[in-house]
């Protein structure tokens, strides 16, 4: 039996998942619609720290201030009642017509300028929760079609958008971050900032980018054909993994949005492996230490039991791979083997201290380049006794 969690595992689900009633593109709602506040009491119950939202999941498009600020603070102290964290908070700028050619980057400049005032008023929201995370995921930011963008001017406008929303921030002094979630498709035929390596990109290219990283989910990195554990040490290593979105997705399919390690199983061994107990050889390196924030969606067939099956799942599958990383780093058998297959050899740099190329090039060090093509990696057998700790 997997221990139950606690509030120092800092596990946090958006409200749009246990929230979710099951409608999709083939049928109707499967289940109910419950107040946000009864999502936050329940999830408090079954051990969650924090949750996150977007607007709208919260009160309505069209809702006037009062009713915004009447419906926020109810669920502010629904869920200081229930000793929960409001970890992050959103903006959903994909569900109404008016977004469905994209927020930031739709051709028609009058929605560019009503999306990025829904942001930065969603940013004011963010602060007044004590969120510390913005998530920007731009599912409606893409095409269908090419020629149906100038996908030159579409980069420059999503750079504008998250410039703009950036400066906010730091003119507000809010304490907060914004982190971009990739996604390669759907809702859009393309969406734009398809992985975590084309997000890590575009930041780069901004005048604001020391507080934009990165949320890459799971599925959507998979969706890709991805390694979602590399994309997330590839986060790590420009220091810009600022949240998670964990689930599960079994192959190259729609965003199955399964409980996370209910998919890829191996996968998820090694992501929890990474989070939990760092990269192998580098001590120094960048770890994360945000929430382990679920974005998943309790399958259709299931009913408000389900639901909280679901989610206990979630954490308990975490939890269950979080002891299996821990006892496969401290097994000394794996420790063996990795010393074999010269893991932490990789973290000793190529070149000697203030080595030069000339140097290198010269060097007159032998080195029997058929016998180094015979070595024996025995990464087979490291693998083996992971599986051995994973489901021996
Ligand atoms: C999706 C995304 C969303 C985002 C959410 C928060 O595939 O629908 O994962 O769930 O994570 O909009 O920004
Ligand atoms: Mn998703
Ligand atoms: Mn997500």
């Amino acid at each position: 039996m997997p221990r139950t969690p606690t509030k120092d595992d800092k596990f946090s689900f958006g409200l749009w998942t246990v929230g979710w009633p099951g409608a999709d593109p083939f049928g109707v709602a499967t289940r109910p619609v419950l107040d946000p506040w009864e999502y936050s009491d329940k999830l408090a119950e079954l051990g969650a720290w924090g949750i996150t939202f977007h607007d709208n999941d919260v009160f309505p498009f069209d809702a006037d201030d009062a009713t915004r600020e009447r419906i926020c603070t109810q669920l502010k102290d629904a869920t200081d009642k229930a000793g929960l964290v409001i970890e992050m908070v959103t903006t959903n700028t994909f569900s109404h017509p008016v977004f469905k050619d994209g927020g930031l980057t739709a051709n028609d400049r009058s929605v560019r300028r009503f999306g990025l005032r829904k942001v930065l008023r969603a940013v004011d929201l963010a602060a007044e929760m004590g969120a510390d995370t913005f998530v920007m995921w731009g599912g409606r930011e893409g095409s269908e079609y090419d020629g149906s963008k100038d996908l030159y001017a579409a980069l420059e406008r999503y750079k504008e958008g998250l410039d703009t929303v950036a400066g906010y921030i730091k003119s507000k002094d809010y304490d907060l971050r914004i982190a971009l979630e990739p996604k390669p498709n759907e809702p859009r035929g393309d969406i734009f900032l398809p992985t975590a390596g084309h997000a890590l990109a575009l930041i780069a290219e901004l005048e604001h980018g020391d507080i934009v990283g990165l949320n890459p989910e799971t599925g959507h990195e998979q969706m890709a054909n991805l390694n979602y554990t590399h994309g997330l040490a590839q986060a790590l290593f420009s220091d810009k993994l600022f949240h998670i979105d964990l689930n599960g997705q079994r192959g190259l399919k729609y965003d199955q949005d399964l409980v996370f390690g209910h998919g890829d199983l191996i996968s998820a061994f090694f992501t929890v492996d990474l989070l939990e107990n760092g990269f192998a050889g580098s001590p120094d390196a960048p770890r994360y230490t945000g929430p382990k924030h679920f974005d998943y969606k309790p399958s259709r067939t299931e009913y408000l039991d389900g639901v909280w099956e679901s989610a206990a799942a979630c954490m308990s599958m975490y939890l269950m791979l979080a002891e299996k990383a821990k006892a496969f780093r401290a097994d000394s058998r794996v420790q063996e083997a990795m010393a074999y297959s010269g893991i932490t050899e990789l973290a000793r740099p190529t070149l000697g201290e203030g080595e030069s190329v000339e140097s290198l090039l010269a060097a007159d060090e032998p080195f029997d380049a058929d016998e180094a093509g015979k070595r024996d990696c025995g990464f087979v057998a490291l693998q083996q006794l992971a599986m051995e700790h994973l489901i021996g």
